[in-house]
């Protein structure tokens, strides 16, 4: 194999300068492709971290804040986490089920590296988030099967049907370390790319089988603090420990990313006690003396002074008043042959154009002739090519609603 002598390395001052999908405020075209907060948003987070930077220097008098930290990360950490979790989702969150990591990407990745046989099975949803299959592609002994998806989440007969196929397929070689055959990656609220969340029927389904058929249930609950009203019950409280079937097959990957700002690089994985054991043997956590810990200590002063709280706060009301705004455009100006999931938190609105349609070429077409366009089904799923993603995160309310008006405008020609 041949390797460039150099590859390119454009001086760019962030992501979304150029970079795939994005080029978000190039060409004059609104791009509604990005996950993630725009720069207002950015702009009151520094206020937050200058307030959080100055106690944090403060209390490092304990200059044990410099030093490497415990594999799960600081207690003050877990404990502050532990509170703020509990109050915000409304149900126990325990400290010593929390383990710090540096955000939702690599919880998912410590888990692949720790938890899954070798050559171990991976299930997804589909659609699914389009990184998370680039990261499942790092583990190319490892096959990816795709499961249906519809309104109420992922279809737990389809998920049975599929473990089956694949149980018996193989001798799965599982040990003490590696104790799982199989994990089902999922994004059980507000999911992304289709806005869907797990309905309460479906929970209790998936618990059943994951114990059934010992499979490990990864849930990617980064969008769930998002909730326009209450937030959905976590799969993870669902894996009750008070009943003998228990065993403990249910994650919980959570990320500041979504709820503060993604730079910070903090998250966190909430685990059964057999889980947290292992994990807090890790060579990697172990020998990364707790990964993140200065930052995870400034985090630590955001939560203590409830600017964690406000800030999610703003951002919960600020994304629930665009996507509201966003779907009244759609539900006003759509074309009759196109529907859309009326996503109830979190980043995403998932439109479904006629069956057999690019979405793709429409995409193009969109961004060209009517300056507003966003991701193709495609990105996430090799069937739902004539679906699309609209993110609300990114740009201000006026810019999503003008790229609304466009990208249906678009569709009535596309269409035509
Ligand atoms: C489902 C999902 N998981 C993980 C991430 C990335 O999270 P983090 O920044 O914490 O790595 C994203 C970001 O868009 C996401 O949508």
């Amino acid at each position: 194999m041949a390797f460039p002598e150099q590859i390119d390395d454009p001086p760019l001052k962030h992501l979304f300068d150029v970079s795939e999908g994005a080029g978000l405020e190039q060409e004059g075209v609104i791009r509604l492709t990005a996950g993630a907060p725009g720069p207002s948003l950015l702009q009151a987070c520094s206020e937050v971290f200058k307030q959080a930077w100055a106690r944090t220097l403060e209390k490092c008098n304990d200059v044990n804040v410099f030093q490497y930290g415990i594999a799960a990360g600081s207690w003050e950490f877990r404990e502050e986490l532990s509170k703020f979790l509990t109050e915000s989702y409304g149900e126990s969150v325990r400290r010593s089920d929390l383990i710090l990591t540096c955000g939702a990407t690599h919880g998912l990745q410590i888990i692949l590296n720790t938890l899954l046989a070798p050559g171990g099975m991976i299930f997804v949803e589909n659609a699914t988030y389009m990184i998370a299959l680039d990261v499942f592609k790092e583990f190319p002994s490892s096959s990816i099967e795709s499961v249906e998806l519809d309104a109420n989440g992922i279809d737990p007969e389809d998920f049975e049907k599929k473990i089956m196929q694949w149980k018996n397929a193989k001798n799965w070689i599982t040990s003490e370390e590696k104790p799982f055959w199989a994990m089902l990656y999922c994004i059980p609220a507000f999911q992304n790319p289709t806005g869907t969340s797990l309905s309460h029927t479906r929970c209790l389904r998936l618990i059943e089988l994951a114990r059934k058929h010992d499979v490990l249930i990864l849930c990617d609950d980064v969008y769930n603090l998002l909730a326009h009203n209450n937030p959905p019950r976590r799969l993870f409280a669902y894996d009750r420990p008070d009943v003998y079937t228990f065993g403990g097959h249910v994650i919980s990957n959570g990320t500041f990313s979504k709820i503060l700002t993604p730079g910070v690089r903090i998250g966190w994985l909430e685990v059964p006690p057999r889980i947290a054991e292992r994990l807090r043997k890790s060579g990697i956590l172990r020998s990364s003396g707790s990964v993140n810990h200065f930052m995870s200590a400034v985090v630590t002063s955001i939560m203590e002074m409830g600017l964690q709280k406000q800030h999610l706060e703003l951002l919960r009301s600020t994304f629930k008043e665009r996507m509201l705004s966003l779907m009244e455009v759609l539900g006003e100006n759509l074309p009759k042959s196109c529907t859309f999931h009326r996503s109830e938190g979190g980043y995403y609105i998932w439109l479904e154009l006629p069956e057999g349609t690019d979405a793709a070429d429409f995409c193009n077409f969109s961004a060209e002739h009517f300056k507003a366009t966003a991701y193709a089904g495609k990105y996430f799923s090799k069937s739902k090519t004539s679906c699309m993603r609209l993110a609300v995160a990114y740009h201000v309310k006026d810019d999503l609603k003008k790229a609304a008006e466009l990208i249906c405008k678009a569709l009535h020609a596309y269409l035509k």
